[in-house]
């Protein structure tokens, strides 16, 4: 049996039910691949549940601010997805009626959507012969043919897409495309896969080589920049608390935060007071300071670690933007700032 027979067949007895499996909707197929290309399908499963219950439609996708399409997104990471797809959205239905493109290049001139994406959605919506190649892909083609290629250098991209290309079932490419994805999740696992099991592993060279946990290869290329990162929550005698929207471009462009210094080295209590900046923000108006966390919260990302502190300012008065202690779950932030505000606002934080 070829390796494209093997692999759909395993695929349609372990596949798990998914939603978006039982659909061709090409709206409800671009949201999950959407959000699954930053998670695991069990974690974003729950998110594009919430999103098509939400937005049921391009149209509602469309009509939402970005707030909201942003506050459904939170937690999910990487949050210019989030605003691409409303940007796309809007597309579709002011440039397009409201209908999907149904071409490879079609869809490729959909914001936030490269050659995964397209192919993903027109091999399982309209039945076109694009073979996807995500981690999974790299992981199954590297193993059965032992490529040492790294998979993220220019040569790797190229070769490993002309593979899944010739071995792609062009009748029915949205499950092909599907099933090597799932055996890369399922079975061929990125650490201690159970090869005794494995319907592939007959012909499989790392397997046969033992040489499973050497493959695939890839470059280490990002120098990881670590950054502290001091958030001023200021709350007033009246229970208000400031927050601000980032501007400008960046990862979290558009979400909430509160007040943010950032230093060259970890802050104790005594250099923040001395800080210019925050002189200059709360001089006089500080009636008390406390920190939140002994331990810095260190949120990785994938070019930095933030080793973030939380500081509770306490003042008299504030002329900058406030918002009521029980509004501020409402605003789209990033998941650091939103696990603080369910770990300090559940206990009663307010000034007696
Ligand atoms: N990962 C991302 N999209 C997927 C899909 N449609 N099936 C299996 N794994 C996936």
């Amino acid at each position: 049996m070829t390796l494209t027979k093997i692999l759909t067949r395993w695929y349609s007895e372990h596949k798990r039910e998914m939603p978006w499996r039982t659909t061709k909707n090409p709206y409800y197929i671009w949201l999950s691949e959407i959000i699954l290309q930053q998670t695991q399908i069990k974690q974003g499963l729950p998110y594009y549940q919430v999103f098509v219950k939400t937005f049921p439609t391009v149209f509602d996708l469309a009509n939402a601010s970005e707030e909201s399409v942003l506050k459904l997104w939170q937690g999910l990471g990487y949050y210019s997805r989030a605003r691409n797809l409303h940007v796309a959205s809007k597309y579709i239905v002011d440039e397009l009626d409201g209908v999907f493109p149904a071409t490879y290049g079609g869809l490729l001139k959909l914001k936030g959507v490269g050659d995964y994406t397209a192919s993903a959605i027109g091999s399982i919506c309209f039945g076109l012969p694009t073979a996807v190649v995500d981690g999974n892909v790299y992981r199954v083609l590297a193993r059965y043919y032992g490529i040492y290629i790294p998979i993220n250098s220019t040569q790797g991209i190229k070769e490993f897409k002309v593979i899944a290309q010739k071995l792609i079932d062009t009748r029915n490419p949205g499950d092909y495309n599907q099933a090597i994805m799932e055996f890369g999740a399922l079975q061929c696992k990125p650490s201690s896969p159970n090869c005794s099991v494995c319907p592939l592993s007959i012909n499989c060279k790392a397997f046969k080589n033992n040489a499973i946990d050497q493959l695939p290869v890839k470059l280490k290329k990002t120098i990881v920049k670590k950054k502290y990162f001091n958030y001023i929550v200021v709350m007033t005698v009246d229970n208000s608390i400031i927050i601000e929207q980032r501007t400008g471009k960046g990862i979290w462009q558009n979400l909430y935060q509160f007040p943010l210094i950032e230093s060259t080295k970890s802050l104790s209590l005594n250099l923040l007071k001395r800080n210019e900046i925050f002189k200059e923000w709360y001089g006089n108006d500080v009636t008390n300071i406390s920190l939140f966390n002994k331990e810095d919260i260190v949120h990785k990302l994938s070019h930095q670690h933030l080793y973030t502190k939380f500081w509770i300012v306490e003042i008299k008065n504030t002329n900058n933007h406030t918002v009521s202690i029980s509004d501020i779950r409402k605003y789209p932030v990033p998941i650091l700032i939103g696990n603080f505000i369910e770990a300090f606002f559940d206990t009663t934080a307010t000034i007696e």
